[in-house]
């Protein structure tokens, strides 16, 4: 016979009343089980706090009442999962992290960044407002004007140590032709040393830093692990990066204009504290 359990409602879905968790079915792979011990003491059955009991027998509270066994469900997205608290910055229309929060069914672990004011987001992308609003409709922070080479030192940010802070295709923007081009590649890696060298200080003891960067040519040039070995910072693992795991993602060239631009190749680097 299946076991039953308790969840927290408030962390997932759009229509909480819906979930029942049954022990014996197996998930979608997407999705893991974690179990966690409540700490608190548990409240008396159908008392309103947002939880809901499924079959548990009444001898259960009152022999473990503090230490009842619940069940978080864990979805994932690639790399990413609802258990992470994340920072993205230098978001183009927002739609990876919308993607990430559809996945998830919610985005409360989520603070979504972008250099871009409202403004310019209205005025360029159309779809912009549409990925916010699915955004903080599952409660997400959303920021604008968030400069990623300064996040450190901004108030509402430094107070957080994030698991994962990621930063997809940076770029410094689109500069006189005749321009050398060791000008522009300098621009490029200043962009992310500085961005480095702040989500450094704002990672967690075993957060991770990602960053997705094109890899051929004129890209190959910013010599990005260089960079973050110059931070000190360790290699994780490099992998391809394939635009089409992330349903709806768009992305964007960022200083104008919706078209989206062709990612492939890429990769997604994952970079962690060297200590
Ligand atoms: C090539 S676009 C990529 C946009 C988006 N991440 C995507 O994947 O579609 C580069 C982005 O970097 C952002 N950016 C440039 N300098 C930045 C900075 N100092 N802080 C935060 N974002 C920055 C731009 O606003 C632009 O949206």
């Amino acid at each position: 016979m299946a076991a039953k359990c308790i969840i927290f409602l408030d962390s997932f879905a759009e229509d909480p009343s819906t979930i029942t968790v049954d022990k014996d079915s197996s998930l979608p792979s997407q999705e893991e089980r974690k179990f966690v011990v409540l700490k608190e003491k548990v409240p008396p059955i159908g008392d309103g706090f947002g939880k809901v009991e499924v079959g548990l027998r009444k001898e259960d509270y009152i022999e473990r009442p503090r230490k009842l066994q619940v069940e978080e469900i864990i979805r994932r997205k690639g790399p990413y999962t609802s258990s992470q608290k994340m920072l993205l910055v230098g978001e183009g229309d927002f739609s990876f992290s919308a993607c990430l929060a559809v996945s998830f069914g919610t985005a409360a672990n989520m603070v979504s960044t972008s250099l871009d004011s409202t403004e310019f987001l209205f005025k360029n992308y159309k779809q912009a407002m549409g990925n916010i609003l699915q955004l903080k409709t599952r409660g997400c922070t959303v920021m604008h004007e968030v400069d990623a080479t300064q996040m450190a030192s901004c108030h509402s940010l430094n107070a957080i140590k994030f698991d994962r802070i990621i930063f997809n295709f940076p770029h410094a923007g689109f500069f006189v032709q005749d321009v050398p081009r060791d000008f522009h590649i300098r621009k490029h890696q200043k962009l992310i040393t500085e961005f480095l060298k702040n989500a450094k200080k704002m990672i967690a003891a075993d957060g991770q830093i990602h960053i997705t960067h094109k890899t051929n040519g004129f890209f190959q040039e910013w010599a990005i692990e260089m960079l973050a070995a110059n931070e000190g910072l360790r290699l994780i693992e490099a992998f391809h990066f394939n635009h089409k795991d992330y349903e709806g993602y768009s992305t964007k060239y960022g200083f104008g204009g919706d078209r989206f631009f062709n990612c492939n190749p890429s990769k997604t680097y994952i970079w962690a504290s060297a200590w």
